[in-house]
């Protein structure tokens, strides 16, 4: 009963925040998504956030297909961030700020951030060409290739080497199209002007999170399909599409969860720390400079609010059960009225008539 209340309240919290942030309530600036077609460039490109465009070539001037196309992959970036973190300490409500203050230290959750909008930013691009809606891709899907009994009997006459044969389609699109993606976004996102330890870690982040998009999830995408005779596979064909970006998201949380930590040398130059017993990080990887704080109290400097009222989970032993979340606080149980749109009727024409329901929800918050 109590866990059953508490996701409902984490679903409806999540919706309306899905919902809010479609239509501008979490953003700095009013937006609808799809109005975003008839947004001025200059308001397009203002609620993008500062940390993210700095140094780059991110800019207002930018070819109005191409800013549509970034904004696009922000906003689903926020959006994953938020979901991941949903039941953490740190949240990622900051997602929408122009320059949230974590971002000024070189914490874990900094390295995530840049990883996660350079990988939304590719992502968004690679759709964009995919579904050919911009002018300066051109992606040719294959047509699907029948197999008929006689390119089996071919294929199989013709099989000398251990190797199964592949059928591989729409292979030219798809890779076309993340290619495409991820040097787009390596090139809008790179900074010149910068070269320090700092911008070396965020430069790394950003690489990580575009490289998400191929090494990730891309195998759970190509699907595959047995064709023989008798049962045999003598033929796999075998489809390859555009990852999901949830997927890519679970994968960067990983990392995430696997960051290194690293120093710099002489040359400022990223090295291992001494920490991380020398682990050297892959071009995969998210790396970071300086431990994060513990996101458990109210503080100032990294603009964090605590976990004071969070809701927690009493019977997970993970980041989001009560002990973790509420940082050894403990917490107590409250009771919401809930209130939610219900008993929802279609009126000819076109209209939606719904009543409001209330329910009382028991739920467990940190103190
Ligand atoms: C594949 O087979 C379907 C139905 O059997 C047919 O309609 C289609 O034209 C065929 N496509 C090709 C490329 O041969
Ligand atoms: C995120 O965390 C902040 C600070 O702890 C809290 O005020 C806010 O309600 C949280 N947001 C969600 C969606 O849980």
């Amino acid at each position: 009963m109590i866990g059953f209340g508490m996701k409902t309240r984490l679903a409806i919290i999540y919706c309306a925040c899905v919902l809010f942030s479609l239509f501008g309530a979490c953003s700095n600036v009013e937006l609808k998504m799809n109005d975003i077609e008839s947004m001025n460039p200059y308001v397009l490109c203002s609620s993008i956030p500062k940390y993210i465009k700095k140094g780059t070539n991110l800019k207002c001037s930018m070819e109005k297909q191409k800013l549509t196309n970034v904004y696009r992959g922000i906003r689903v970036a926020a959006k994953e961030c938020r979901y991941q973190f949903q039941m953490r300490p740190w949240n990622c409500s900051a997602a929408f700020e122009s320059a949230p203050r974590i971002t000024y230290y070189p914490i874990p959750e900094t390295a995530f951030l840049y990883a996660i909008n350079s990988a939304g930013i590719a992502y968004s691009l690679a759709w964009a060409c995919y579904e050919g809606k911009t002018k300066d891709c051109m992606c040719e899907k294959q047509k699907s290739v029948n197999i008929t009994t006689e390119t089996l009997l071919k294929h199989q006459a013709n099989q000398k080497s251990p190797e199964q044969p592949h059928i591989m389609e729409d292979r030219k699109c798809a890779k076309h199209s993340l290619q495409y993606g991820i040097e787009e976004s390596m090139q809008l996102l790179e900074n010149k002007h910068e070269n320090d330890i700092r911008w070396r870690m965020d430069n790394h982040n950003k690489q990580a999170g575009r490289l998400a998009l191929i090494d990730g999830p891309i195998n759970k995408n190509r699907v595959c399909s047995c064709h023989g005779v008798s049962g045999a596979c003598t033929i796999s064909k075998c489809t390859l599409k555009l990852p999901k970006f949830g997927d890519v998201s679970d994968y960067l949380m990983e990392k995430y969860k696997s960051a290194v930590r690293m120093g710099s040398n002489n040359h400022g130059h990223l090295i291992p720390h001494r920490d991380t017993l020398n682990k050297k990080p892959t071009e995969n990887d998210l790396v970071y400079l300086q431990e994060s704080p513990s996101f458990c109290s109210k503080d100032k400097k990294y603009g964090i609010l605590g976990t004071k009222d969070r809701v927690c989970d009493p019977k997970s032993k993970g980041p989001q059960g009560c002990d973790v979340l509420c940082c050894n606080r403990g917490s107590e149980k409250i009771v919401e009225v809930e209130k939610r749109q219900c008993k929802c009727k279609f009126k000819y024409c076109c209209e939606v008539k719904c009543q409001t329901c209330e329910k009382r929800v028991e739920l467990d918050v940190c103190k």
